[in-house]
């Protein structure tokens, strides 16, 4: 089973990467699903068929699917958050408040990969093709989980507890609303749906993001702060295709400053990329729409490698042991040391990179250890975790 994420900035080429790479899988012989999670859906437009909420036949093998996101975010979300907003009104924060509290800007996309997640393990595809939002919506969906985790780990207990404890005397005083029970572990319930989303999606070997970009400036600085946080959040990347580079058949001299404008911009990529396979993808002549060209666009962009297993993903996180002291090595390529902050707060350790944070909670056998040294080094964050003085 394997997940690939394509991703990139708005106007790529993302969706007609995701729906080639889709056929192309297809054609390898895999169940493939092509399934696209940004809002603004044009997976149909691309392909040139007609697709629903639910996976439908595009051609043999191939399921495609645009998820309502709004009506996933109603479906698991709809109820508990209606009266959880009920409580935290009369809980006395403003009903502004509790709404921006309980609907957050992306939890739309968040509850799409409940979808995604749905058809990964359902044993009806071997490969699932995720069309993916634009690169900062993505990735701020990304780093929900950790913040749900917060919140259902934190928030919700406490509100639960005091709810049980309260209700017997509250029901007789008032007529205010007491969420019943049933609230939380609905919610605890949803929360256990995201955490099997971010199980699977946190497996390089099942999941990887590939990274679409044009030999532009801005596009390219994107794709590099997409890349340092993909592996902040521990995603692995499998791939880098660049597209829309000028053919060698293009000799007008009208294109001579683009071609040398796309020369160091295809040099900068190789750089900054170095570890991950680039594909490059010519500026086809044509709209790339509808099957056909799709399919000719997979054959220029995996040749004959084999458009999934062909490539993989590393986990960016790694945990060694040496002479007992223990080191927390996490790949951040790309990153500035300014945009970089290392901090630990009781049993978790938090990494803040630029305006995204990830928190790792300490296993038992680190908590009780000191930091003693926190370092960025070719391309990695080192922490290393020893034993107090004089502890032995
Ligand atoms: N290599 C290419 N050559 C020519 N047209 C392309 C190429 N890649 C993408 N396109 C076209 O560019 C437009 C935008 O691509 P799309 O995949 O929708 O971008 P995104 O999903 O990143 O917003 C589409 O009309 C698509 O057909
Ligand atoms: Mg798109």
């Amino acid at each position: 089973m394997r997940i690939i994420l394509v991703t990139g900035k708005g106007g790529v080429g993302k969706t007609t990467v995701a729906a080639s790479t889709a056929l192309a899988s297809a054609d390898a012989g895999y169940k493939t699903l092509v399934t696209s999670t940004d809002p603004a859906h044009s997976l149909a437009d691309a392909i040139s068929v007609d697709l629903g909420s639910e996976p439908s036949r595009v051609i043999e093998r191939l399921d495609g699917q645009q998820i309502d996101t709004q009506q996933q975010l109603d479906k698991y979300w709809g109820a508990i958050r209606r009266q959880l907003m009920d409580v935290l009104d009369w809980g006395g924060a403003a009903g502004i408040e509790a709404e921006e509290f309980l609907v957050f800007p992306g939890m739309d996309e968040l509850f799409a990969l409940l979808e995604v997640n749905r058809h990964a393990r359902s044993g009806d595809y071997e490969v699932v093709v995720v069309d993916c939002a634009p690169t900062a919506e993505t990735l701020r969906l990304l780093s929900l989980p950790e913040v749900l985790s917060w919140y259902f780990e934190k928030v919700l207990p406490t509100e639960r507890r005091i709810m049980k404890a309260a209700r017997p005397i509250l029901s007789r005083l008032t007529d205010l609303p007491i969420p019943e029970d049933e609230v939380f572990s609905a919610a605890q319930s949803v929360f256990e749906s995201i955490e099997e989303v971010r199980e699977l999606m946190s497996q390089p070997e099942v999941t990887s993001a590939r990274l679409v970009v044009n030999p532009e400036k801005m596009v390219i600085d994107e794709a590099r702060r997409t890349y340092s946080y993909l592996s902040l959040f521990g995603y692995g990347v499998d791939g880098v295709v660049v597209n829309r580079v000028l053919p060698d058949m293009v000799t007008d001299p009208y294109f001579d400053r683009w071609r040398s404008i796309q020369k160091q911009h295809l040099d900068e990529i190789d750089e900054g990329f170095a570890d991950v396979p680039r594909l490059r993808l010519r500026l086809f002549d044509d709209e790339m729409i509808g099957i056909d060209r799709l399919r000719l666009m997979a054959s220029e962009l995996y040749g004959d490698t084999d458009p999934v297993f062909g490539f993989k993903a590393t986990s960016p996180f790694r945990i060694t042991v040496r002479n007992g002291a223990v080191t927390m090595e996490l790949d951040l390529p790309l990153v500035d040391k300014s945009d970089l902050d290392v901090f630990r707060h009781g049993r978790e350790l938090y990494v803040r990179l630029g305006p995204y944070r990830r928190s790792f909670i300490l296993p038992d056998a680190l908590h009780r250890r000191e930091v003693t040294r926190a370092r960025l080094e070719g391309g990695g964050l080192h922490v290393t975790f020893e034993d107090p003085p004089g502890d032995g």
